[in-house]
């Protein structure tokens, strides 16, 4: 939810969401990609600290705390998955959370 909110609440107008699920041969891929105002290589490093917003962020309206992506990152450890963003300025982020079939099978 919170990788929604984000694409959506950190974008331009007319801009676009789309959320993925793909199967690949051992692994599932969630995909959350926007076109919006994008996060540079810097502020991809810190985006996952609690609290850290981006300068730019802190003054829309969006009123978010800065915690969403760290509790996201914190789920997403606990099991055993990964998270990765890939971003560019002006032209949009994807996150994609990496999770192995076999802890899955593990787990269930
Ligand atoms: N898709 C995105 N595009 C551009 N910037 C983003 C995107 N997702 C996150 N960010 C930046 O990363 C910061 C941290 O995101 P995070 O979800 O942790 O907190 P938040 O959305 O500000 O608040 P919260 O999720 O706690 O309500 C955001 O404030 C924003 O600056
Ligand atoms: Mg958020």
């Amino acid at each position: 939810m919170n990788l929604a909110e984000n694409a959506f609440n950190y974008n331009r107008p007319d801009g676009c969401v789309r959320i993925s699920l793909i199967r690949q041969a051992d692994a599932y891929l969630l995909c959350v990609e926007d076109n919006g105002i994008g996060i540079s290589p810097e502020e991809q490093e810190r985006i996952f600290e609690p609290f850290y917003r981006i300068d730019a962020s802190r003054q829309t309206t969006t009123g978010g705390t800065g915690l969403g992506l760290a509790i996201v990152k914190k789920v997403v450890d606990d099991h055993q998955a990964s998270i990765g963003v890939q971003s560019t300025i002006g032209k949009g982020t994807q996150f994609s959370i990496h999770i192995a079939k076999s802890h899955l099978e593990q787990t269930s």
